[in-house]
């Protein structure tokens, strides 16, 4: 299974909006609040790119506004070309002016996540964690906490949007496997993705239980790409988590 992702940051975006389909034209109109319609701005602009770079299509306002990302009635994002479904599968997210857009072959689905890594509360580690989260959060030494939380959380965010469900679902119904991770020191925002197939699910104990393969990684701090720049390959398999859903 190959699944590629793709980051841009606000500056990469064209400031003119010729590569928005008539209907994200529309939907763009009438957002009032200023910081939303610049996170769903960058957010297509990505995923058109990601898009692109997977077709190996050029970048050209011509097929960029040929292509439409709807919210389906979940809020999960779908990729039109043309007016018709794509043969691709995508998942969005944006924090603190850079995004992320995974793409792979439809029929996988997808959650990718950005996070930022910064300190959280005991009560949000109450809150939202399983029992097995916080024995792998108790183990991990206060210098790489906030990174492990980010990861944690940002894992949990990725495999609710795979579900479709976002946060309207208990962040414990997903437990995250964290496997070993190394982390680098000089980051501050969390990567997590997660993919998933139907070879995963299997039944247990009258539940069915869905694995997810997934990768997280620390992104390069931002800086300027190329227009079109490379998809990086995320090789979902043996390395990084797997998180596992439980009874939904
Ligand atoms: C999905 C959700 C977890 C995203 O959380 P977030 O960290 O704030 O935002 P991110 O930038 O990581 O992701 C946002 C993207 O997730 C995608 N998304 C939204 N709902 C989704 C869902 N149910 N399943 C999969 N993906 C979804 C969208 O592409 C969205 O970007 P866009 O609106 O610009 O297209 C969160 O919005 C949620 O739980 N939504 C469901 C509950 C809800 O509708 N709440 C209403 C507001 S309180």
């Amino acid at each position: 299974m190959n699944v590629y992702w793709l980051e841009q940051t606000e500056v990469d975006v064209r400031s003119e909006d010729d590569w928005l389909h008539a209907s994200e034209l529309v939907r763009l109109r009438a957002m009032r609040v200023p910081k939303r319609r610049t996170d769903w701005r960058l957010g297509r602009w990505t995923a058109k790119l990601a898009f692109a770079a997977y077709l190996d299509l050029p970048a050209h306002s011509r097929f960029l506004m040929d292509m439409e990302i709807r919210p389906a009635e979940t809020g999960a994002p779908e990729l039109y070309f043309a007016d018709k479904p794509a043969d691709a599968s995508i998942s969005i997210s944006h924090c603190g002016g850079r995004a992320i857009c995974a793409i792979a072959a439809s029929g996988i689905e997808l959650g990718c996540d950005l996070e930022r890594i910064e300190p959280r509360t005991d009560a949000f580690i109450a809150d939202y964690f399983t029992d097995a989260e916080k024995a792998v959060i108790a183990r991990t030494s206060a210098a790489n906490n906030p990174r492990m939380l980010a990861l944690l959380w940002s894992a949990k965010e990725s495999a609710l949007k795979v579900l479709q469900t976002g946060l309207r679902a208990d962040t414990r119904s997903v437990m995250v496997n964290p496997g070993n991770i190394l982390f680098s020191d000089d980051e501050n925002c969390a990567l997590s993705m997660c993919a998933v197939t139907l070879v995963g699910l299997s039944k247990a104990g009258g539940n069915t239980t869905r694995r997810s393969s997934g990768r997280w990684s620390h992104p390069r701090p931002p800086r300027r790409r190329s227009f079109l720049p490379p998809l990086t390959r995320a090789l979902v398999g043996p390395v990084g988590f797997e998180p596992t859903t439980n009874g939904l």
